[in-house]
């Protein structure tokens, strides 16, 4: 028996140092020390052994069977050890590798074109002023002088939340809460989304966007809201081309016109672009009509003051070329990356 538990140990040892893998080491544990190993099996034997025999030998075997754990034990930890060190080898980064490059995002149309006019008017000392998609109807209709029977009222176009709110169909509301809320001299543009009760279309869609203008002072005419938005006009489009103001109507403002460019596509001749008429149609304006003074309880003999309202998504068609609103509202990556 101990000539066994002998060679055992030589036999162990000798396997050991030829391992090269855990898995070798692993499968020596099991079949020595193992519930069912060599070690266990002599072990088991002892019980017909004479008391004196067994103890000797039990000590013999526990010895080995110590030197045999920490054979292993010590050779596992080495392959571990060589295995960690192999790895890390094979896994050394090349740090002079080029990375991965990211895409840069870019604007969007209705971005470009709100930044692009956020841009002009705060170059010439305007502020920004913001209002919620969420309003009145009294900001959005009552204050800015909409008779009580006004078609826009309709349910047909506009959305009520209930009897006294609304979305808020234009960014003129903002004008009512301004109005209301500050004195002048006032000199703002108010770029948001509006919604209509409309079917989406080439050219209609429930949610868009507008920029409103409102400036009002002491000796305000018409003349300066000639004057600013012709040349935002000439910014957008061409500085060599021409602009008009055709007499209109809008409830808050008096004189309303509407401002026609001349057609940056044929300069003025006719094409498709401005239906043969050589010109352009791209915002709507006035001189703010004194009953929307007065709920800022304005000095309506001293402060005057224009307005104009302008639709972004029109001015980007116009601008890009873009034959249909709902491309500006699909954000395919293919039809927005052209505009960087
Ligand atoms: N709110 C008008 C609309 O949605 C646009 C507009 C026209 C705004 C004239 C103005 C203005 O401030 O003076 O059609």
């Amino acid at each position: 028996m101990t000539e066994k538990l002998k060679n055992m140990l030589e036999e162990a040892r000798a396997e050991l140092s030829g391992a090269s893998v855990l898995e070798e080491a692993e499968a020596l544990r099991i079949r020595l020390l193992g519930k069912k190993g060599q070690l266990t099996e002599i072990l088991r034997s002892m019980k017909d052994l004479a008391p004196e025999e067994r103890k000797a030998l039990g000590q013999a075997a526990n010895e080995t069977r110590e030197k045999l754990e920490a054979m292993i034990t010590e050779k596992v930890t080495e392959l571990k050890q060589a295995a960690q060190e192999a790895k890390l080898k094979a896994e050394t980064i090349d740090v002079t590798e080029p990375g991965i490059a990211q895409a840069p995002g870019y604007k969007h149309l209705v971005s470009l074109v709100i930044d692009d006019t956020i841009d002009f008017f705060t170059s010439m000392g305007y502020t920004i002023a913001e209002g919620p998609e969420i309003d009145t109807v009294h900001n959005n209709f009552d204050a800015l002088n909409a008779e009580p029977n006004h078609p826009s009222r309709d349910m047909t176009d506009t959305f009520y939340l209930n009897e006294s709110t609304v979305l808020r169909t234009q960014t003129s509301a903002v004008q009512a809460r301004v109005i209301a809320g500050q004195k002048p001299p006032i000199r703002l543009i108010s770029p948001g989304r509006v919604f209509r009760c409309d079917t989406p279309d080439a050219t209609h869609s429930p949610m868009f966007h507008q920029i409103e203008g409102l400036v009002v002072d002491e000796g305000i005419t018409m003349a300066d809201l000639k004057g600013v938005l012709d040349k935002y006009a000439k910014h957008l489009f061409g500085s060599e081309l021409d602009t008009k103001f055709r007499p209109h109507h809008f409830p808050f403002t008096e004189p309303s016109a509407e401002m026609d460019v001349e057609c940056f596509k044929c300069g003025g001749k006719g094409c498709n672009i401005c239906k043969g008429s050589g010109w352009i149609e791209i915002l709507g304006c006035g001189m703010v009509h004194p009953n929307v003074l007065k709920f800022g309880d304005y000095d309506t003999e001293k402060y005057t003051g224009f307005a104009f309202g302008i639709g972004v998504e029109r001015i980007a068609m116009l601008k890009y070329g873009i034959d249909d609103m709902r491309l500006l509202y699909e954000n395919d990556i293919r039809f927005l990356s052209q505009f960087k």
